[in-house]
């Protein structure tokens, strides 16, 4: 164990997105994984496209990637235990289509990797009704990921959602999805056979069985015993359903509220919270950007840092740092450190601008409003820095970087008030420049 990581961010660290989603969570919990004895995803379902790169566990020489749905990052490291915590909606198809993929690169998940008992299941009419929800909004539509996430955590929330736990009384589970199914296609007029549901789960019944678990009581219990957690967040504090740009966002908690309540971790034992930020912004699906580049420098920052969604494939929307989205974040999270991502997408460029500002009606505003219409209409205002125009991938320390990219970095530290600990120079492993 790396004695200086526990050390400084402690037994339990939650890794949590700062800005749209697509940050870089995956690498980084790939990284600290190393470190730790659990990693717990605590909210958000397939969703979530998180992106690890790895030397090729079969063929040697090789690089291989993997994008985790549901499955926590840190899996790689065969002494980690996965859980998928009961904040999460569980499909369980891409669940197993999970464990497939990695058993055919010799990574073996099972007896190691637990599924809430608690977890609310995602079924195919969850998909149906957030697709049929999306095209009925027309021109308002959020662009989900059509993942079913926002059906799912609607029945939730709702009080008939379906658990994990059902799937262990498989007659009562029956009776609950017909139940459902009837209310549901009353509810939204659709058309929906739950009988090859049913037998989907029959089928798969012994295979999901020993992977549900009290992983509540089992995270606890491992902390006391003095095990270490990662809590992996999902999605971004933009997205969050009450802090994010609504409702243009999820359907869950992606700030540090649901690694609490989505893991049964109390807040109190969390250690520390590193946030992920992208050196720019980006984001997938509908609503407000204040810094979004529709022009060439928007493209060139979607082409160098080649910016298509990990789950859905789609275009993502860049713009330039925005320091006001991020500051906020920091506050919503207490963020006590940044792990500063792709900073290498910037190499080519020849000044790189940073939002430092928000104004509306001419007078600054003290934080993100909640009126999408005034936010729509917010001014930003921009400091610009001078690139730094040289190949920073083999960065290893962030005082390795140039002096111009590390004055970058700086002034975020200095706009956030949060140190930034790690700076992201390329997709593998080693391609992070620490403090
Ligand atoms: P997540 O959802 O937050 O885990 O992020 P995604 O995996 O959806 O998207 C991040 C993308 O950026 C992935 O393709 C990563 O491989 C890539 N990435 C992460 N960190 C870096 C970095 O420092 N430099 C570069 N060039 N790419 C990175
Ligand atoms: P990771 O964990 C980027 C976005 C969708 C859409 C909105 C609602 O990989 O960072 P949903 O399907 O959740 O109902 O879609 O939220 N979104 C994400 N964008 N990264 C994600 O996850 C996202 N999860 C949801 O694009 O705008
Ligand atoms: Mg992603």
């Amino acid at each position: 164990m790396n004695q200086d990581i526990i050390n400084k961010y402690g037994k339990v660290c939650a890794v949590i997105g700062g800005q749209w989603g697509d940050e870089g969570k995956g690498k980084l919990i790939d990284i600290l994984a190393q470190e730790y004895d659990y990693v717990v995803r605590a909210t958000g379902g397939a969703n979530a496209g998180h992106t690890v790169y790895i030397p090729d566990p079969v063929e040697a020489g090789k690089t291989k990637k993997f994008v985790f749905h549901l499955m926590p990052s840190g899996v790689l490291y065969p002494n980690v235990t996965g859980i998928i915590g009961n904040g999460c909606v569980v499909h369980v198809p891409t669940f197993f289509e999970e464990v497939a993929f990695l058993k055919e690169n010799n990574i073996e998940v099972e007896g190691r990797v637990f599924i809430s008992d608690r977890a609310h299941l995602v079924f195919e009419y969850h998909k149906l009704i957030d697709r049929t929800l999306e095209e009925r909004k027309g021109k308002t539509k959020v662009g989900t990921t059509g993942r079913g996430i926002g059906p799912a955590y609607t029945d939730k929330i709702a009080r008939s959602g379906i658990r994990a736990n059902d799937l262990l009384d498989f007659e009562s589970f029956v009776t609950k999805i017909r139940t459902n199914v009837e209310m549901l296609k009353k509810m939204y007029d659709i058309e929906f056979d739950v009988e090859a549901e049913i037998e989907y789960y029959r089928s798969v019944l012994s295979q999901i069985r020993p992977y549900i678990k009290d992983t509540v009581y089992m995270v606890n219990k491992a902390r006391e015993e003095g095990k270490t957690l990662l809590m992996e967040g999902a999605n971004g504090t933009l997205l969050d359903i009450d802090h994010g740009t609504y409702p243009y966002v999820t359907s869950s908690n992606a700030t540090i509220g649901g690694i609490v309540s989505g893991s049964g971790v109390s807040a109190l034992k969390i250690d520390s919270a590193i946030g992920i930020m992208k050196a720019y912004m980006t984001r997938v699906g509908a609503g407000p950007f204040p810094s979004e580049l529709e022009d060439a420098v928007g493209e060139k920052l979607r082409t160098t840092g080649n910016e298509f969604g990990s789950t859905t494939g789609r275009p993502r929307r860049c713009g330039w740092f925005d320091a006001v989205a991020s500051r906020y974040a920091v506050m919503i999270n207490g963020l006590t450190a940044i792990n500063l991502t792709k900073l290498d997408v910037l190499d080519e460029f020849d000044t790189i601008k940073i939002v430092t500002k928000y104004l509306y009606q001419g007078k600054e505003l003290d934080s993100i409003p909640a009126s999408l219409d005034i936010l729509d209409q917010v001014e930003v205002e921009y400091e610009e820095l001078p690139g730094w125009k040289q190949q920073i991938d083999k960065a290893r320390k962030i005082s390795d970087l140039p002096e111009n990219a590390q004055k970058y970095v700086k002034r975020i530290e200095e706009l956030l008030g949060c140190p930034v600990d790690f700076v992201g120079v390329g997709v593998s492993r080693e391609q992070l420049a620490s403090k």
